[in-house]
């Protein structure tokens, strides 16, 4: 394995914005896991489909295509809330484990963020990061984040939306979001995304001096 960077953690922790960085920092390719657990919610609701019903999401993530991650429409609140009801199915998760794994196997390396990548996807990854801040910090940028895409919605639906998202997202028996136990976690509530970067990026180094030392 080349060197893979597992960045976990819950909505609008920052994950997202650190591993675009840490890729651009080791020029390494950068996966949004969320986004195609995001595709298939939208694909299901645009196909007049039940979230709820495995086979129906099943069928939309086995023929996903790159195209269907570029939409606008997949960064969305009510994208983020159907993600997360089809990610709850397994054979939903299996149809999308393969492109994952296949995504942390190049060489020389890659990014991946998302829930379940220093646990399931990349579980030998060399540096494992897990993102967190309050729910309140977090709903605050999400917020600001779907304003500024033009969405109109308060304060306290995001900061709902986020309490239950975390829930499911922490319940569900498949694969459920949880900080592998070699991650280190880095909890940004009082941070800019300059220093929480900043923090991601020692800790990186630190695991990249071990795994080159580990290679020999
Ligand atoms: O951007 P945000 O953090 O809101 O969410 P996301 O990373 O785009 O993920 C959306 C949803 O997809 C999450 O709430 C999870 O339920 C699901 N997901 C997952 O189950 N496993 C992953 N590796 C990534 C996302």
């Amino acid at each position: 394995m080349g060197f893979v960077i597992a960045v976990d953690g819950p909505a609008a922790s920052g994950k997202g914005t650190i591993a675009v960085k840490l890729g651009q920092l080791y020029g390494l390719p950068v996966l949004d896991s969320g986004l195609l657990y995001r595709a298939v919610g939208v694909k299901v609701l645009a196909e007049g489909g039940d979230l709820a019903d495995a086979a129906a999401a099943t069928a939309a993530a086995r023929s996903l295509e790159s195209a269907e991650l570029e939409s606008p429409t997949v960064r969305t609140r009510g994208a983020g809330e159907a993600a997360s009801r089809v990610a709850v199915h397994t054979p939903v998760r299996e149809a999308l484990r393969d492109y994952q794994r296949a995504f942390a196997a190049q060489e020389p390396g890659a990014v991946i963020d998302g829930r379940d990548i220093g646990t399931v996807i990349a579980p030998d990854a060399p540096a494992k990061l897990y993102i967190t801040a309050t729910p309140q910090a977090r709903a605050d940028r999400r917020w600001k984040q779907l304003i500024g895409q033009g969405e109109a919605v308060s304060f306290e639906e995001i900061l709902a939306d986020i309490r239950t998202r975390d829930a499911r997202d922490e319940a569900r028996a498949d694969s459920p979001m949880v900080a592998a136990p070699d991650a280190v976690l880095l909890d940004t509530t009082e941070m800019t995304i300059d220093a929480a970067f900043d923090a991601a990026r020692r800790i990186v180094e630190a695991a990249r001096s071990r795994w080159e030392t580990a290679k020999g």
